[in-house]
């Protein structure tokens, strides 16, 4: 008995369930273009999957590629790295100026962990090379070739991977020698990356090169925030002489010693993040099919629940409900963890537990999205637990859709974020003053304490610019009131949040609501609420009668 539960617990479970691409080769080979059009001259980027997770001792979370490098290659396997050259090198085989590197085929960890794929067949994904994971190490030293190298920022969550083998029949469990842990070595050793790297300082000095007679005062300005953000800044030499030198001129001398002191760094950990944004912000035709996809579902989940409520649930229930619909429609995930709140957690802005057993006849605040293939949603609607809005949830509820309604209509290509967020923020400071709940337009970022929009996509807080909008985005309307115990208003008020949130295409004649198909208006709400559920059928036994 002993020794089979050591056999079964010999294997830590990792999960690969990530979903592979919908999207085609093609979709991706354009991307990369895209992308090495936008890279500096002389530079390569490099670019890896996301780390495996550990849950708990020998449990790993399942598999999620990092958008970023699942953007650019549609690959959703771990321990994997890409290269993307601006300019075109030379192997035995001729030009190529991409190469992604990936998991060799190996019989025993497929038995346990699921398919790896042969070379021949990544390459029909049409990357110009592909190779061995065990082959970066060699292809990335040396660097000094490059002007730039460009990564993005290394994040200390990976952990060093053991694998197996069989040696005489034997199990044995070792290093593995190319995981990502090892791949992001060989690129800090590659680049001669500084143990004591310090990002803030490495911006200030950045911004110390670029400094001339013109903009001496702009980036002291520059150089006085990124201290205000870490103090111990403040002692560097260069810096401090920079900030505190009186002369003007002090500047070239910053620059001659920040120079020496950047002469053995060819990175570049601020461009890559700045090109993404660029890319991601503005989606392709088949990117807005996946994302209307994944609204589309969504959307169906809301309904679902609409017509399902009733005070007797329990939160879980019906975050089980939306993400039983998910899964139906083939959604490997959601894209962000569930947030199901009634009365009073509601009121909490990333409120994940979902573990209030009754809802009562509370307001429930539901925000979830499912990802399909990749690409999330993030819808979200509040609702009465039974079925009809009392006099103070719809007074608060219709301020809430007024700015909703008046944010969707303005967005339209050329409008920015900020004057779609003031736009409905003014809306509920009115709402609020007139329901005396404040004095003062000022007073409603208590109750109204997030924005109003961002970008989805692959992430649910999809990277963008932020600055205006333009045809083929995709971004969320979400206003909000939410009023804890407490708060310094009537206690009736209390114990009520709200938000309402839809996902807009922007497109050349306007906005899109793609989450319109499930109501959001007070009426709409009340009277899908009166349906009929299937679910009412669905009755299982009480969990007490199974057990003795
Ligand atoms: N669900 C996260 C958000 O609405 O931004
Ligand atoms: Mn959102
Ligand atoms: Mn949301």
């Amino acid at each position: 008995m002993k020794s089979s539960i050591i056999f079964f617990t010999f294997l830590s479970f990792t999960f690969l369930a990530a979903q592979h691409s919908k999207l085609s080769p093609e979709h991706y080979k354009e991307q990369r273009d895209a992308f090495r059009n936008l890279l500096p001259e002389n530079s390569v980027a490099v670019l890896f999957s996301a780390p495996i997770r550990n849950r708990a001792n020998d449990v790993d979370y399942v598999y999620h590629q990092d958008p970023n490098f699942f953007y650019l290659t549609g690959w959703h396997q771990p321990h994997s790295a890409l290269m993307i050259y601006k300019n075109p090198q030379r192997d035995g085989a001729g030009q190529y100026r991409e190469k992604i590197y990936v998991p060799e085929r190996d019989a025993y960890m497929e038995m346990w962990y699921g398919k790896r794929y042969s070379l021949s067949d990544v390459k029909k994904l049409g990357f110009e090379r592909v190779a061995e994971r065990a082959e970066f190490k060699n292809d990335i030293t040396p660097t000094e070739q490059f002007d730039k190298v460009l990564f993005f920022e290394f994040k200390n969550d990976i952990r060093n991977q053991t694998m197996y083998v069989l040696k005489n029949g034997q199990r044995l469990k070792v290093e593995d020698p190319n995981d990502l842990f090892d791949l992001k070595a060989n690129l800090r050793a590659a680049v001669n990356f500084p143990q004591d790297f310090n990002k803030l300082r490495h911006s200030a000095y950045q911004e110390i090169m670029e400094a001339d007679e013109n903009n001496i005062e702009e980036v002291r300005e520059i150089l006085q925030s990124i201290v205000a953000r870490d103090s111990m800044l403040s002692q560097d030499n260069i810096i401090n002489k920079f900030l505190n030198e009186p002369t003007q001129n002090y500047y070239k001398e910053a620059q001659r010693q920040t120079a020496f002191a950047l002469r053995n760094y060819n990175f570049d950990i601020e461009t890559l993040p700045m090109i993404m944004a660029d890319m991601r912000e503005i989606k392709s035709k088949d990117e807005i099919q996946l994302l209307k996809k994944a609204v589309a579902i969504s959307v169906v989940g809301q309904i679902e629940v609409m017509k399902a409520m009733h005070p007797g649930m329990s939160e879980r229930e019906i975050q089980g409900i939306h993400e039983f619909v998910y899964r139906k429609y083939g959604a490997a995930d959601e894209g962000y963890p569930s947030i199901v709140g009634a009365g009073e957690n509601g009121c909490i802005l990333h409120y994940i537990e979902n573990d209030e057993e009754e809802i009562e006849n509370q307001l429930v605040l539901m925000d979830l999205g499912a990802e399909y293939y990749g690409y999330t949603a993030d819808v979200t609607r509040t609702i009465p637990a039974n079925g009809v809005f009392s006099p103070e949830q719809r007074a608060l509820y219709q301020i809430v859709y007024d700015a909703q309604e008046a944010a969707i209509n303005a967005s339209k290509a050329g409008t920015s974020f900020g004057e779609l967020y003031y736009l409905s923020y003014d809306i509920v400071a009115k709402g609020l003053m007139e329901l005396k709940i404040i004095e003062d337009p000022s007073e409603a970022r208590s109750y109204y304490p997030h924005g109003l929009s961002h970008h989805i996509g692959l992430d649910v807080h999809d990277p963008g610019n932020y600055g205006v909008l333009a045809p083929n985005m995709v971004v969320t309307i979400e206003p909000g009131i939410y009023i804890p115990a407490n708060s310094p208003c009537d206690s009736k008020w209390w114990n009520i949040g709200i938000r309402i949130e839809d996902d807009v295409l922007i497109t050349p004649l306007g906005p899109e609501n793609l989450s319109a198909g499930v109501p959001r208006d007070v009426e709409g709400i009340e009277t899908l609420m009166r349906e009929d559920s299937v679910l009412k059928e669905f009755i299982l036994p009480e969990l007490e009668t199974l057990v003795q």
